[in-house]
């Protein structure tokens, strides 16, 4: 029976699982780990790791709150009757966790009646835990974090001086067009970023380690903490024309900056394929 939906209860509660799963991942990385499958294209893999660290997250959660619905990347779906949604990525950055690159990441949200209350994105090979709670602010490590960079002073940072994070997707046809709108931004701003997770690019963004992050095809599971985060470091995050941060395009960024990556994308028709 579920006991509560407070908020910072359920944030202690994805904290502790996402921490398990990090240690997890780390601990039992087989040395030969392979590709178990593949999903929307022959580079859109998932390993067993991913399927383990789902499965752990999953029965964390139902072993506490067994009326909650789970939404999982890797399959492990449920409606639940409680109103309280988890949003899970086993690991966000598959390919760098399959490649032993660090920036890979458990990213877990919780959701009430569809809002976003609460988020963490752990990043065991980092050692650091960004979390956030609505209302309440943005943390690396237990540290109050913002989104208004150190660089500029807390001031907006212009385009021409921003580092802008972005992210490719799995079909070809994306990547092409994805190619071609970065190759045009690359001359306009400081420079690219491509770390290879969603959820950390957009911790990067909360924290002001970039100025900004955009990219068309993300999933609920790949911005659903990390979006909490950045709102909640003072950022916004969003989609084209006013849109909400969806599929169709993700844009993260303090204000200022965010306006201007908007236009910048606005004017490409950048959630679109072609
Ligand atoms: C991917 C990563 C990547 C982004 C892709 C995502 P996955 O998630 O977040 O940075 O560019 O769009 O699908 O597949 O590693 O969970
Ligand atoms: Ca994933």
């Amino acid at each position: 029976m579920t006991v509560s939906a407070d908020p910072k209860e359920l944030l202690e509660l994805a904290t502790r699982l996402a921490a398990e799963a990090g240690r997890a991942l780390v601990r039992d990385r087989p040395r030969d780990l392979g590709v178990a499958s593949t999903k929307s294209s022959p580079t859109d893999i998932v390993t067993v790791m991913d399927q383990r660290s789902e499965k752990l997250i999953i029965e964390g959660i139902l072993a506490e709150r067994p009326d909650d619905g789970i939404l999982g990347e890797e399959g492990g779906s449920r409606a639940g009757t409680s109103g309280v949604r988890w949003v899970v990525d086993p690991i966000d950055g598959t390919v760098n966790y399959l490649y032993e690159i660090p920036m890979w990441c458990v990213s877990i949200g919780v959701q009430i009646d569809g809002e976003t209350v609460a988020g963490v994105v752990e990043v065991p090979m980092l050692r650091e835990t960004f979390t956030a709670l609505r209302g309440h602010g943005a943390w690396l490590n237990g540290e109050p974090i913002s989104a208004h960079s150190a660089q500029s002073g807390g001031q907006p940072v212009p385009l021409e001086r921003a580092l802008v994070a972005t992210g490719f997707g799995y079909a070809a046809q994306r990547r092409a067009v994805q190619g071609r709108i970065a190759a045009e931004l690359l001359p306009l701003v400081r420079d690219i970023r491509r770390a290879g997770s969603a959820a950390i690019d957009l911790c990067s963004v909360a924290c002001g380690r970039v100025d900004g992050y955009y990219e068309r095809g993300t999933n609920p599971w790949d911005i659903a903490a990390g979006g909490l985060i950045v709102t909640e470091a003072g950022g916004r995050i969003g989609g084209l024309r006013g849109a909400a941060a969806s599929v169709e395009m993700t844009v993260a960024a303090a204000g200022g900056l965010f306006e201007a990556l908007c236009e910048f994308l606005e004017e490409r028709s950048a959630d679109r394929d072609s």
